[in-house]
């Protein structure tokens, strides 16, 4: 082999190496843009299923926050009550060890008094007046509340009306409840009441329903049709009683040693996908409950629908409540009333 051939072969060695070596290089820079590494990871709990509107919410939030912030911010959304009760949730959230949650409004304004304005029993004629509260004037106000407690409120999340349901007889009238064990959330207002209506309340945490109506430790509980489907509890409880005494609605919370880490573009950012969440959210509420209804009917549960005249003595049983509020909050619950579609 000539000299000349030999140069032209390593010519060519030399040029497949440097080929091989670029196309390595690419792969490597291409791998690289893919698998960011985040600059925050955040943790958010949520006590519902995986395919409930909530989580689903949650979902979303996550979904636009990671995309908006190019991936800095990732945020695992852990159901199911991966991370315990909701009263155990605010506590660690308070202490440093979750970052976001959605919580039920009862168990945030058991700690804030003036919170538990609005889930006053029989406050909102409809779904349409509870909105025009929240997403008005008086719901932004109340998101700022939580702060006092080191949480920040994001959104609020749609959870229908709650109803009364029983596993040992139906309640038709106001005097059927007198006397019987209701489960409620670990609240003090929700307490009230229930004592209001002559039934003696049981704090059971939610994921602890199902038993205690089982083993007959509670007579019965409520809750929105969603969750009284999620949750199985029309297997043990078949008397389901539309009385609408109280509209709860949810809410997205920050910790607030987390939100004091962000930057204020940061905190923009997760305050409007929170609040984009709830309107996705929202729209997947309307058709869950419908749906939980017609399950929860499939399995013999019988729905009995109060006449006017019976949910007016079920309204009227919650005038000491009132009373004890209309003190401290009256102005409140005229600005809530005067939203009303009467206003
Ligand atoms: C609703 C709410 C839950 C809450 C539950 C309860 O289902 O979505 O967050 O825990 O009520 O009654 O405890």
């Amino acid at each position: 082999m000539g000299a000349q051939n030999r140069s032209r072969i390593l010519a060519y060695w030399c040029l497949g190496i440097a080929a091989v070596l670029l196309a390595a290089l690419s792969l490597f820079l291409l791998n690289r843009k893919k698998t960011i590494v985040p600059q925050y990871v955040f943790s958010y709990a949520e006590n519902q299923t995986k395919d409930y509107p909530t989580t689903m919410g949650g979902i979303r939030f996550a979904e636009l926050v990671e995309e908006r912030t190019q991936g800095r911010i990732r945020i695992q959304v852990r159901s199911e009550g991966e991370f315990g009760s909701e009263a155990e949730v605010i506590r660690q959230m308070r202490y440093g060890g979750i970052d976001f949650a959605r919580i039920s409004l009862a168990q945030v304004a058991d700690n804030i008094p003036e919170m538990k304005v609005l889930q006053l029993p029989y406050l909102y004629e409809d779904a349409d007046h509870m909105w025009r509260v929240l997403d008005g004037e008086i719901g932004e106000r109340f998101l700022q509340y939580p702060q006092q407690y080191d949480l920040i409120g994001l959104s609020w999340y749609d959870a229908g009306a709650r109803n009364i349901y029983c596993a040992t007889k139906p309640v038709r009238t106001l005097e059927d409840i007198q006397g019987m064990h209701i489960r409620i959330q670990e609240s003090e207002m929700m307490s009230e009441m229930i004592t209001a209506l002559g039934a003696v309340p049981v704090k059971t945490p939610y994921d602890q329903v199902y038993a205690a109506l089982e083993r007959s430790q509670v007579d019965g509980a409520e809750n929105n049709w969603s969750s009284f489907e999620t949750m199985q509890h029309y297997e043990v409880a078949k008397y389901y009683t539309v009385d609408e005494h109280i509209r709860i609605p949810e809410m997205q919370i920050c910790a607030k040693h987390t939100w004091e880490q962000l930057s204020e573009a940061d905190r923009e950012i997760i305050l409007e996908c929170a609040k984009e969440s709830a309107l996705y959210e929202r729209e997947l509420w309307t058709e869950h409950e419908r749906k939980a209804r017609t399950t929860a009917l499939a399995y013999q549960v019988e729905e009995i629908v109060l006449s006017a005249e019976e949910k007016k003595k079920f309204q009227s049983a919650m005038t000491p409540v009132y009373e004890r509020y209309e003190a401290d909050y009256g102005e409140d619950i005229a600005q809530i009333r005067a939203l009303d579609s009467a206003n």
